[in-house]
């Protein structure tokens, strides 16, 4: 996720562009930059946030037309080569969105004779501009060329663009990444989010997928895909600046638990082969020789990737047949662990720079392991002393509590694991097939969960006065009881523990009464009978039965008090849509205790001490 914001206006363009893009700060923060449009294009930019960015522009810049992009790396580290706007001679770009097939762009142009300066996607996007306006059979305008180059971009993208050719003129186009319009009295903008503006006006227009436009210092145009002017509605927002930011949530926790169907479809794009079955992974970096011979994979994490990791070793074990172990990384280093060269090390760390996930790395490398590193963050640490990284691309997470960072992880443990096993060959087409198209289903799951999240929040409210909470679940659902009562004593400092149901009567039962809710995950499958039986043990001891069940599920509701429902699902992706009930539990209990829900005491988003 990155902010992009444009001007064409009467006031300099620099100010506008920077206060804005400091409104979009929190969208990405590693690397800034923009460009600004007078006699020629004149282009500053810089790694590190906004602030540096202002740093390093001169006193006066004659300009009132610039563009300008605040970025959150997902092709190529944050490095000022790799930070927008990205030229072509002429032309400059911003662009957020993820082009996915810019590796096949990138190669005819290179053919072309163009040359590469970044690692990034967009770089392709301005040498298109490029190509198509001047060494076409005809010489073409910028919105042509716009027009001409999206048809050829798969993936997502709001993009803005200028050229020294066309004084005056911004064009932007949009497909699955936001783009929004601003009729100001001294000028038109452009950017990701209304916030971005907001200070300047409230008057907007909300451009659709698919359509392309320009904005010239009198008027606005927006066309449809055929070509055709469309005339669209002017809204006015009625957001405070800072409502605008967490686009009209009350916390950054809340929209991040809502960003989690747009989340993780970027964790999969482009990457789940649904006709052949498998998935592309091209950058483990492992040969199916090497994927054949693994003996062991060990999995190394912190606190909620901790979590996700148990998940991940049931998926390497069943899916894979991968004998996996799941370490703490900060009791990893102080053991003995028993490792050799054909084992693999992988790290979960949502924020790439967890010191003793770190540490736990450095000596898993010791033995000679390799370490694949799953991270949201490029161009951390963990991607430059890992053998091979996967994104998770849930864009920044704001929220101390992981949430949408959670559930990309877990995708890509997913990703991971029908990728081994298929080059394994423990897992067929068909197999990979069905998971495949249950994985394609989640987001809209989610959406159905969030749409209904007033249940979750009525029956938070009715036990926020509890002290003390319980969350199991058998199999997959034991790592996701172990994260619901993480993210509830997080955020609502409740004390609250995880167990596998079955280990309750071997001590914790003793601490059951009518004042300690126990959540039980009882989604259907193989182990569902078994969770019943273990509500029946805490149900004879008072205790108040909350359950996550499917849907269509009549029966459960015969032995427990409150019922939580997740859409019908496979019982293998099952687990990410109770992750999100329980998210939303921990939410809005949090809430009813006016809790500090985006800063919790004691905590930080980024644990950098072992
Ligand atoms: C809880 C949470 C933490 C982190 C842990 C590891 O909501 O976010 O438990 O999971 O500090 O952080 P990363 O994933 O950045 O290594």
């Amino acid at each position: 996720m990155c902010g992009i914001v444009g001007y064409v206006g009467r006031e300099p363009a620099a100010p506008v562009l920077i206060e804005s893009l400091k409104r979009l700060e929190y969208r990405g923060y590693d690397s800034a930059g923009i460009t600004v449009l007078n006699k020629s294009l004149e282009t500053y930019k810089t790694v590190g946030k906004i602030a540096d960015l202002e740093s390093i522009l001169p006193e006066e810049i004659v300009a009132n037309v610039g563009i300008g992009h605040t970025r959150w790396a997902t092709h190529g580290k944050p490095e000022t080569r790799n930070a927008h706007p990205h030229m072509s001679s002429s032309i400059s770009v911003v662009h957020n969105g993820i082009i996915e097939n810019y590796l096949q762009l990138k190669e005819k142009l290179i053919d072309l004779g163009y040359v590469f300066e970044s690692d990034t996607d967009t770089e392709v996007i301005a040498h298109m501009l490029n190509y198509k306006m001047y060494n076409g059979k005809k010489k073409i305008d910028l919105l042509t060329a716009i027009r001409e180059t999206t048809r050829e971009l798969e993936g997502s993208f709001a993009i803005a663009a200028l050229c020294s050719d066309e004084k005056g003129c911004l064009v932007f186009a949009r497909k699955n990444s936001p783009l929004v319009l601003g009729i100001g009295d001294d000028g038109y903008y452009a950017a990701s989010d209304v916030t971005a503006f907001l200070k300047y006006t409230k008057k907007v227009i909300y451009v659709d997928d698919h359509e392309i436009g320009a904005v010239r210092p009198d008027c606005i145009e927006i066309f449809d895909p055929k070509g055709n002017l469309v005339s669209k509605e002017t809204h006015t927002i009625e957001w405070d600046l800072e409502a605008a930011e967490k686009a009209g949530y009350d916390h950054f926790m809340l929209k991040e638990i809502h960003e989690q169907p747009t989340a993780i479809q970027k964790t999969f794009a482009g990457k789940l082969m649904e006709l052949e079955g498998t998935i592309k992974m091209d950058e483990l970096y492992l040969t199916p020789e090497q994927i054949k011979h693994l003996r062991r994979a060990t999995i190394i994490a912190c606190g909620t990737s901790w979590n996700a990791g148990i998940l991940g070793k049931y998926l390497f074990e069943k899916l894979a047949g991968i004998h996996t172990d799941i370490e703490t990384a900060s009791e990893f280093r102080y053991g003995n662990p028993v490792l050799c060269g054909e084992e693999l090390t992988i790290a979960i760390t949502q924020s790439g720079e967890t010191a003793d996930t770190l540490a736990a790395v450095r000596s898993s490398q010791s033995y000679g392991c390799r370490t694949v590193a799953i991270t949201n963050v490029v161009g951390s640490t963990i991607t430059r002393e890992s053998s091979s990284v996967v994104y998770t691309r849930a864009g920044p997470e704001i929220g101390v509590a992981a949430t949408k960072t959670f559930t990309a992880q877990l995708i890509t443990l997913y990703m991971l694991a029908i990728y081994l096993g298929r080059v394994r060959g423990v897992l067929s087409a068909e197999e990979a097939k069905n998971l495949i198209v249950n994985i394609k289903r989640l987001p809209g799951q989610i959406q159905k969960i969030l749409n209904r999240k007033d249940k979750i929040k009525e029956c938070a409210e009715q036990f926020a006065d509890k002290r003390d909470y319980f969350f199991i679940g058998r199999y997959l659902n034991f790592p996701i009881a172990l994260e619901g009562a993480l993210k509830l004593k997080e955020i609502s400092y409740i004390h609250a523990e995880g167990y596998a149901a079955g280990e309750l009567k071997h001590g914790p039962l003793a601490l059951l009464t009518d004042e300690t809710p126990v959540v039980a995950i009882a989604t259907k499958g193989h182990t569902y009978d078994k969770i019943l039986s273990n509500i029946k043990e805490v149900k004879a001891r008072d205790a108040t039965v909350i359950a996550v069940a499917n849907e269509d599920d009549t029966e459960i509701e015969k032995y427990v008090d409150e019922v939580l429902r997740i859409p019908q699902s496979h019982e293998m992706t099952a687990p990410i849509l109770t992750s999100v009930v329980l998210q939303l539990l921990a939410y809005y209990t949090a809430l009813a205790n006016d809790c500090s829900i985006d800063k919790p005491r004691n905590l930080a988003k980024s644990v950098t001490v072992e």
